[in-house]
């Protein structure tokens, strides 16, 4: 059908390659105002509707991410316990894999929620109370997954000089991840941050 429309205008312009009438097409297009952009735009918001309608509610995209990070590294660390007590080096490598997911998807919630920081709608005591801790819990649980990871790469996949302190090291990340965390979720589930569900800015109580 659309072949046989671009034929026939092929024929109708006088045998022009149908490349440039493609070319022109687009232009006379352009022209009113329908650019590829605005069309993919259009589709791929009414896709996002149709198939993920929780999705377009979203200010931003950190809630999407934050959820793979807090997988990985409590699963790089259960995996580096495990490997610990069965002396398993299988167990040990796939720690070490896991704690690679870890440190990536760690990187890109950081990225994320430092864009979201800004935008996101919430009174400045909740900014202040709330969203600054969970800043400053999440960048330290960067920071030593960093170290964690730079210290399995040296001595891969489990280091064995200094072995406790590397494992009390993992504990101590879940508990600043944990507590970073529950920021987060109390921003969004007691003042709606993000959310549209109530009017903004509500004050921070306690
Ligand atoms: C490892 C890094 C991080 C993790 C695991 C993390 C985790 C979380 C979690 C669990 C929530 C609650 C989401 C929900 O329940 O829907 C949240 C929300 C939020 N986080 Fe983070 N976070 C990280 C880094 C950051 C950083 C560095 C910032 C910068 C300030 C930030 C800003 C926010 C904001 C603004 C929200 C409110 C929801 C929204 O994005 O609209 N996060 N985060």
């Amino acid at each position: 059908m659309g072949g046989n429309v671009l034929n026939n205008f092929t024929i109708y312009v006088g045998c022009v390659p149908r490349t440039h009438c493609l070319v022109g097409l687009i232009a006379c297009l352009w022209a009113v105002g329908i650019t590829p952009y605005k069309v993919v735009r259009e589709k791929g918001e009414l896709m996002i509707e149709t198939l993920l309608p929780g999705v377009q509610h979203l200010q931003n995209i950190h809630p999407l991410l934050v959820h793979f990070p807090i997988a990985f590294l409590v699963g790089a660390t259960l995996f580096y316990f495990l490997a610990w007590i069965f002396r398993s080096n299988s167990l040990a490598t796939s720690a070490f894999l896991i704690l690679i997911l870890g440190i990536i998807s760690a990187a890109a919630a950081v990225g994320t929620g430092l864009y979201a920081e800004e935008g996101v709608m919430v009174s400045p005591s909740v900014r202040e109370h709330l969203l600054e801790t969970h800043e400053q819990f999440m960048l330290v649980t960067l920071g030593l997954t960093v170290f964690l990871t730079v210290w399995a790469l040296m001595a891969r996949p489990f280091p064995k000089k200094g072995r406790w302190l590397f494992l009390i090291l993992f504990l101590v990340l879940l508990g600043i991840m944990t507590v970073g965390a529950d920021n987060g979720a109390r921003m969004v589930y007691d003042y709606n941050a993000g959310g549209n569900a109530c009017s903004q800015p509500i004050e921070f109580t306690k």
